[in-house]
């Protein structure tokens, strides 16, 4: 097996676009562990596996259906994601960021990702939808290292307003609007796969984070890089180590995602809606 190189990445999104008429691609939207992602008034052109598309080492993971949908509706394309790459699994930086970086070469402006996480704020319960402010990028790891950081400009890219702001504002107004509130808070990303202990959820409270999960940077970073605006969605499944008496499973981390399913499902449709009244006018 070959390692991925920003040429054999181009290649990549050559092969996908002279097979897949994928429109103008309005947005990206990856779907994250034990979550389903439905755009009602969209039609599907195409499903292909992300083991058809990306010419590495797949780890298969229970929970996520990895392949990528395009959907379509007139001239416009959506892709979407279901399932990502997870250093956990045994990915590279840059696998875990070729989701992101194909979607940029297909032509998204914009980068919707949703994640499950871990809250560390004991305010939020289970089920709770945390828009994305910030993060902290605990891994390790960094998705730029290397000649991928040579591929686009700057080299050095500015992380000040990573999550944009606008879609920001447009993701807590959906949620009113489709009956919830949500909040905003930091994104804590580690590399898993353990759960945190107590004594280190104590320490990513300090350092600042909201939630904790073990995705996510990686991709926002590459997105940026590519100079996609993102937008990320945090499903709380669970309140972190220390915070409940529960024992931390990936069962548990599944099933919340499939209750809160259809708030996630109203919110992304909102968005999607939003977009499409911002191209049409
Ligand atoms: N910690 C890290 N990642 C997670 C968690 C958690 O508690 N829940 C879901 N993803």
């Amino acid at each position: 097996m070959e390692t991925l190189t920003p040429g054999r990445l181009e290649e990549i999104a050559a092969v996908f676009a002279a097979h897949h008429d994928t429109g103008r691609v309005i947005a990206a939207l990856v779907a994250g562990s034990g979550i389903t992602l439905a755009v009602p008034g969209w039609t599907e052109a195409a499903e292909v596996s992300y083991q058809a598309i990306f010419p590495f080492p797949h780890h298969p993971l229970a929970g996520h259906t990895p392949s990528l949908t395009l959907l379509r509706k007139g001239p416009l394309g959506l892709l979407v994601f279901n399932g990502r790459f997870h250093l956990y699994q045994g990915y590279s930086a840059a696998e875990v960021a070729a989701i992101p970086r194909l979607a940029g070469l297909l032509g998204a402006p914009l980068y919707v990702l949703t994640n499950a996480a871990g809250a560390l704020d004991p305010s939020l319960r289970p089920g709770d939808l945390v828009v994305i402010e910030d993060h902290l990028n605990l891994q390790g790891v960094n998705a730029l290292v290397g000649e991928w950081a040579l591929w686009r400009q700057p080299r050095f890219p500015d992380m000040t307003k990573a999550y944009d702001p606008t879609l920001r504002r447009w993701a807590l107004a959906g949620a009113r609007e489709a009956g919830f509130t949500a909040q905003q808070g930091v994104y804590a990303g580690v590399l898993g796969p353990s759960f945190e202990t107590p004594a280190e959820v104590r320490m990513l409270r300090a350092l600042g984070g909201t939630v904790v999960g073990m995705s996510t940077v990686q991709e926002v970073i590459a997105a940026r890089h590519m100079g996609m605006r993102v937008l990320g969605l945090s499903l709380v499944t669970n309140l972190a180590a220390g915070l409940s008496d529960t024992q931390l499973t990936h069962e548990e981390v599944m099933e919340v995602g499939a209750i809160a399913r259809p708030r996630l499902a109203a919110l992304l449709r909102q968005l999607v809606a939003r977009l499409e009244e911002e191209i049409n006018h």
